[in-house]
């Protein structure tokens, strides 16, 4: 099923992920590699032995570490390896050489907090997030009154928060994000924070807390606010405006309120936790049925994420409310999912500053207005799965979007005369499911070109129009294309994915294909294309993923595959006529996951080493709607779907003991999925961060990934901005 609903979110996640990962290798490299500065001064930065005691304690009461993350902490005898200054998480002060911060995040580690952790008096900075310490959170936490920052956001406590929080009068950032299963009886410790600039308890139980709005508004430094998943309707109080203390404002920057339960009476109270100074808004997955014309006056907003809420109203009166101030400032509007009518007005010209407007799963029923595509900032347009219709103004073409999806609707074709070319820089356009059979627009500047599942007809050799030489992706599959691939690929020399599958070509591949030498993903299932395993292939040693089933080729498996492309992962053959053996070469293919041969006149013994490959797939896979997004066979974990040797496994059983194999393949899963903006991905991660075991094996993952990944993401993703 295609959902884009959270396109913008994926990229923006991503975007974040590849910081945070950054940071993570320059925080964690700093500690690690570079505690401080090593010079001739040492005696002076050495740790307090009452210290390194407590942290020694603190190490006895882990009893997991499986990453070995506390394995500098050791005491030794020699004069400078003693220096707990140097273990991984601890940083002194370089004048007192007091430990000043701690920080074990992405640790791994399983156990309890030491009590002696309060000896570490002059503690400034404790981050213990995404481990596993469990019961309740301990009390004595409390007494670190030096504390300015604590974080134990993702563990497994359970129980109350302990009120004597309250007492960590410095602290400026609480982070107490998804802790494990606490609540709290009630918020008034909170108030002693009088510090506190950035609060997140998401995920804890706050249906008790009666009047947090007032605890919230006696915080006159907060500014940045996230309660999550907190259960907050089910607080009485704030529902009465009254009970809020109305000579109070806050100056909240951001306030994160998503999936609460919230109905639209919450906009009462919400109001004074609304100033002009608010910029983002997240109040998404709630029952709320539109927004309050007060928004239309919060003269700093810039994000309103509301999507996945039951809101009902027309589209052009959802804007109205937003008209006035906030229409100069809003730059992102997510209303996915909320099932909005009616069109996108002239109106929409208000919104000046609109970069990313999400509108996806709708009943939009109504038009386009033209205006959507003068508005000069507009980066992201999604409103696919609607029920639009009407023209598309050819004045598509003059817009700077960058990321544009009209797939699942009913619109006319873009007329052809269009000039897209400066469309984008850089991006991606959807039009996939959308009913046009007319030649496709010049588009010849984006890197993203989705049509498959159109209705376009005639011959391919329209693709020696377009020179493309920034292309990455090109899926011109479920159409009813025919004819021979004409022999100008050399126009498209970038490309890394081409999907033609499910259409009617034919003839031999052209020759050209060996300008394709960045080709990663070469999909041409379900053609009539025939002739030998083309052996211009040779060329594109970067294949990892070649799935020519279904078609008509014939003559021998050539044995150059195991000794050209060898970074194959993917290998489909299956329904042509090949005949003969199978190479020994293919043994050299060391990645090899999923080789498919069935359905050929194939004969002869199977070389043994194909007896490692962990999935042996007789018929293919999922050649579904989601085929661009997963253009190989997938089973096994992380998918929900096993491998099964199927009904009649053709060549070889499954060998589930390969467990490395399964996990190069899982990698390899992840990146293009990641690359290609799966929500699939995020909706997974989304609920993987909620519980516990999933949790670990994500960042795990995270973890295990390999560089090129992040930097292929970090460029799509920087081209997009
Ligand atoms: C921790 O502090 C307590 C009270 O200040 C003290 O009694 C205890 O000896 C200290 N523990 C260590 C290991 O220094
Ligand atoms: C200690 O570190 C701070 C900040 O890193 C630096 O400004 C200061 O000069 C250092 N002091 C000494 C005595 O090295
Ligand atoms: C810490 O908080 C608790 C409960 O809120 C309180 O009883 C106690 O007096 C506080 N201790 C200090 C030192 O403020
Ligand atoms: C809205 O939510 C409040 C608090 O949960 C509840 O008391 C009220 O009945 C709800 N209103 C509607 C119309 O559901
Ligand atoms: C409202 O806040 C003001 C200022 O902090 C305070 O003086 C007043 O007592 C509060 N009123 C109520 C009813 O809490
Ligand atoms: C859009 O849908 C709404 C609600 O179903 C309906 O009232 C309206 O007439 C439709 N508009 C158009 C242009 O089809
Ligand atoms: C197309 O949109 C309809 C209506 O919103 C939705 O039910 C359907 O799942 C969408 N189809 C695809 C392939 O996304
Ligand atoms: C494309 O951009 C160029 C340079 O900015 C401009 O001269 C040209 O008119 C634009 N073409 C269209 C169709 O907007
Ligand atoms: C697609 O376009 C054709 C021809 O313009 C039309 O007959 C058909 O009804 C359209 N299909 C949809 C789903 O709008
Ligand atoms: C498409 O646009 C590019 C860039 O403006 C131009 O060089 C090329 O000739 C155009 N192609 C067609 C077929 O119009
Ligand atoms: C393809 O490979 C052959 C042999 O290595 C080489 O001669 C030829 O130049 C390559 N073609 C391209 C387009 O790189
Ligand atoms: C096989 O996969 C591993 C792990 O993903 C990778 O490091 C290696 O480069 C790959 N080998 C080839 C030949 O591509």
């Amino acid at each position: 099923m295609r959902n884009n609903i959270f396109l913008g979110f994926v990229q923006l996640f991503l975007f974040a992920l590849v910081l945070v990962m950054v940071w993570l290798q320059i925080t964690s490299s700093s500690i690690v590699d570079f505690p401080h500065e090593d010079s001739e001064g040492a005696c002076k930065y050495k740790c307090i032995d009452k210290e390194r005691d407590a942290l020694l304690h603190f190490k006895s009461s882990i009893h997991q570490d499986p990453k070995g993350f506390l394995s500098t902490w050791i005491p030794k005898q020699e004069r400078n390896a003693n220096d707990c200054c140097k273990w991984r998480g601890v940083m002194c002060s370089n004048e007192t050489g007091h430990v000043t911060s701690l920080d074990l995040s992405f640790g791994n580690l399983e156990g309890k907090i030491s009590p002696l952790l309060s000896n570490l008096s002059h503690l400034n900075h404790l981050d213990l997030s995404s481990n596993s310490f469990d019961g309740t959170i301990p009390v004595f936490i409390g007494s670190i009154s030096r504390l300015r920052h604590l974080s134990l956001d993702f563990n497994d406590f359970t129980g109350i928060i302990p009120s004597e929080l309250g007492n960590l009068t410095n602290l400026q950032k609480l982070s107490l994000r998804y802790v494990g299963g606490c609540m709290v009886d009630n918020l008034d410790w909170l108030s002693h924070l009088s510090k506190l600039e950035d609060l997140d308890m998401s995920g804890t139980y706050l249906g008790k807390a009666d009047k947090w709005v007032n605890v919230i508004l006696t915080l006159q430094k907060l500014s940045y606010l996230t309660l999550e998943g907190c259960d907050l309707s089910q607080v009485m109080h704030p529902y009465s405006y009254s009970s809020v203390n109305s000579s109070l404002s806050s100056s909240l920057v951001t306030l994160f309120l998503k999936n609460n339960d919230f109905n639209s009476s919450m906009y009462r109270w919400l109001m004074p936790l609304t100033s002009y100074e608010l910029v983002e808004l997240d109040l998404s997955e709630n029952k709320l049925d539109g927004i309050p014309k007060y928004f239309g006056g919060l003269s700093s907003l810039t994000s309103l994420y509301i999507h996945n809420n039951p809101i009902h109203a027309k589209f052009p009166e959802f804007l109205n409310n937003l008209c006035g101030c906030t229409s100069f400032t809003l730059q992102t509007l997510d209303a996915s999912n909320t099932q909005i009518t009616g069109s996108l007005p002239d109106d929409i010209q208000k919104f000046s500053s609109l970069k990313y407007m999400l509108l996806s799963n709708n009943l939009l029923n109504g038009t386009i207005s033209e205006r959507v595509w003068q508005l000069p900032k507009l980066r992201l347009l999604d409103v696919s799965s609607n029920f639009l219709k009407g023209a598309i103004s050819g004045n598509i073409g003059r817009s700077k979007i960058a990321i544009i999806d009209l797939s699942n609707n009913s619109l006319e074709a873009v007329p052809s005369k269009a000039d897209m070319s400066n469309l984008s820089n850089a991006g991606k356009i959807d039009l996939s499911s959308y009913n046009f059979s007319d030649p496709i627009p010049n588009v010849s500047s984006t890197v993203w070109l989705d049509l498959s599942k159109n209705k376009l007809h005639g011959k391919i050799s329209f693709l020696c129009q377009i020179v493309h030489r920034s292309l990455l992706f090109l899926d011109l599959s479920n159409n009813s294309l025919i004819g021979q691939i004409p022999d100008c690929l050399w126009h498209f020399r970038q490309l890394r994915v081409l999907n033609l599958g499910q259409n009617r070509l034919s003839g031999r591949l052209p020759a050209s294909i060996e300008y394709l030498i960045n080709l990663e993903v070469l999909y041409l299932y379900n053609n009539s294309f025939s002739g030998k395993f083309p052996i211009s292939l040779k060329n594109c040693t970067n294949l990892a993923f070649l799935e020519l089933g279904a078609n008509k080729f014939s003559g021998h498996v050539p044995v150059w595959i195991g000794e050209k492309l060898l970074r194959l992962y993917v290998l489909k053959l299956t329904s042509n006529n090949f005949y003969g053996t199978i190479p020994l070469q293919l043994c050299q293919l060391v990645n090899l996951t999923i080789l498919d041969l069935s359905l050929n006149n194939l004969y002869g013994a199977v070389p043994s080493c194909l007896n490692n490959l962990s999935a042996m797939v007789q018929d293919g896979f999922p050649h579904d709607q989601n085929m661009h997004k997963y253009p190989w066979g997938l089973c096994g974990p992380p998918l929900t779907k096993f491998c099964t040797g199927d009904e009649q496994p053709k060549v070889l059983p499954l060998n589930h003991g390969d467990h490395e194999a399964i996990d190069a393949f899982q990698k390899l899963f992840y990146t293009v999925v990641a690359i290609g903006f799966a929500t699939g991905f995020w909706i997974a991660c989304g609920s993987l961060l909620l519980n516990r075991r999933g949790r670990h094996a994500f960042f795990h993952f995270m973890n295990g990934l390999e560089d090129w990944v992040y930097v292929r993401v970090l460029v799509l993703v920087a081209k997009w901005q």
